[in-house]
């Protein structure tokens, strides 16, 4: 339903490469988040699989040839505190992480048919980022058996609560801006023309200074 939009974003050579620069800079975080992720935890088979892991998102978001090459992201690895999760919780949150993102990936590569090029980046990308959903969601398996579901819906859950709190700030932000939008076209231009109206009764030029203060000794300061 989205397609004609997400075709008109990419359809600008200068909105696709701010696009793609931001999505380098995601890649590039979440590669940061996996290394330490993989120095964190104390499964060895784990610990190969987020280090190849975080070799993928490094070179995602690293640029290749040039700004239009950078590979892009999305995957909301950067709002991750690596210490505070355990390994199945860590595993639960990034499944999800790369499901949403190989589905937008998915979207995005269907929307750029005008440019082959940057398409196959993506192509190249989504197959990654296949890799990456499929072996979080089978070392889920493996690491809580019993526990996989409960730990799955707990970070769709706080994804759902960071997502409508990013959705509430932004609504702030338009709210903040609206309100003083109206501050500085309805309050500011009655004070404009008091300040007016009492600049024009003030007198003109110089003025007399009354002959009592002309009287002050000038041998004493009071
Ligand atoms: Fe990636
Ligand atoms: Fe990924």
């Amino acid at each position: 339903m989205l397609a004609p939009i997400h075709r008109w974003i990419w359809r600008d050579r200068e909105r696709r490469v701010q696009k793609l620069l931001r999505f380098g800079e995601t890649e590039t975080d979440g590669g940061r988040d996996l290394l330490r992720a993989a120095e964190v935890t104390s499964d060895p088979l784990l610990r190969r699989l987020f280090l190849l892991h975080a070799t993928d998102e490094q070179r995602h978001g690293a640029p290749d040839i040039g700004a239009e090459r950078l590979a892009p992201a999305g995957h909301g690895l950067d709002d991750l505190r690596v210490e505070e999760e355990s390994d199945d919780t860590m595993l639960a949150f990034l499944h999800l992480s790369e499901k949403s993102a190989a589905s937008r990936f998915t979207v995005y590569r269907d929307a750029l048919g005008a440019d082959p090029d940057t398409q196959g980046v993506f192509t190249a990308i989504l197959h990654d980022e296949m890799f990456h959903m499929n072996y979080t969601l089978t070392q889920l398996l493996r690491v809580a058996p019993k526990r996989h579901r409960s730990h799955l819906w707990r970070a769709r859950l706080s994804r759902l609560w960071k997502a409508y709190l990013r959705l509430a700030s932004a609504i702030a932000g338009v709210l903040g801006g609206l309100l003083l939008m109206i501050q500085y076209f309805v309050l500011l231009p009655a004070f404009a023309w008091i300040a007016k109206r009492a600049a024009a009764r003030e007198p003109i030029g110089w003025s007399a200074v009354p002959p009592e203060r002309n009287e002050a000794s000038l041998r004493r300061q009071y």
